[in-house]
């Protein structure tokens, strides 16, 4: 992460923790005390004496081979590089800000809760980032489906979003990958096909 990246998310955090701590509840699911009996990388039972803490969190895995991938894998996400869970939050919450007030989309919020679509947004885009949690909520097409937005609906979003990456002075490579992850599920949230170009 960027140093500047890192002193707003920091900034960021104590709204963060005062505004949004029902993503993190609701994305950890689980009570603290309690870890995982499935080891989420091999799927062979957990053993509780193998474990990694990220992010607050402990998870447990078969054997350390397990907990090395793990590792790893937290370590080379872009959900890591972008700066975890606080820098996202921070981020999505900036985000809505410039949704909100673009009056070439706002409409379509105008009767959602934002604090949940705020918590919904930062849990799907953590895992689709490579987070420690997996998304539960929708599948993208049947969330949107019956929006019936348009291609420049979609492009209006992606925008947004990249100006708050901007602002957050993020670095044009992670910028690319977070582009590539919202146009992997544009098909989805556009009702279109698979496939369509
Ligand atoms: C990269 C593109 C997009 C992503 C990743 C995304 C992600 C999401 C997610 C995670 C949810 C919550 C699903 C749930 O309830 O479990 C959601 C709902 C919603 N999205 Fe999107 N979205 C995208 C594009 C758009 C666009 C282009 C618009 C409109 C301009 C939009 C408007 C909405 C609205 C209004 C809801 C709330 C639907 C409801 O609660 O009934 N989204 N989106």
């Amino acid at each position: 992460m960027t140093p500047t990246l890192l002193r707003l998310s920091t900034v960021c955090l104590a709204i963060a923790l005062s505004g949004s701590i029902g993503w993190a509840e609701e994305a950890a699911k689980a009570p603290a005390a309690e870890i995982n009996t499935v080891c989420p990388i091999s799927g062979k039972p957990a053993d509780p004496k193998v474990t990694v803490v990220y992010e607050g969190k402990t998870y447990a895995f078969a054997d350390e081979a397990s907990r090395t991938k793990f590792n790893e894998a937290r370590e080379n996400s872009l959900y890591h590089k972008l700066g975890g869970q606080a820098a996202i939050s921070a981020v999505v919450d900036a985000f809505y800000v410039k949704v909100l007030a673009d009056v070439r989309i706002k409409h379509h919020f105008a009767d959602i809760n934002m604090a949940k679509q705020g918590n919904r947004q930062k849990a799907f885009l953590s895992a689709a980032f490579g987070g420690p949690v997996a998304w539960t909520g929708k599948d993208m097409r049947k969330a949107h489906i019956d929006l019936k937005l348009t291609e420049a609906d979609f492009n209006a979003v992606a925008e947004n979003l990249v100006k708050t990456l901007q602002d957050f002075k993020v670095k044009q490579e992670l910028i690319d990958q977070v582009v590539a992850i919202a146009m992997s599920v544009k098909n989805d949230v556009l009702n279109k096909p698979k496939d369509a170009k």
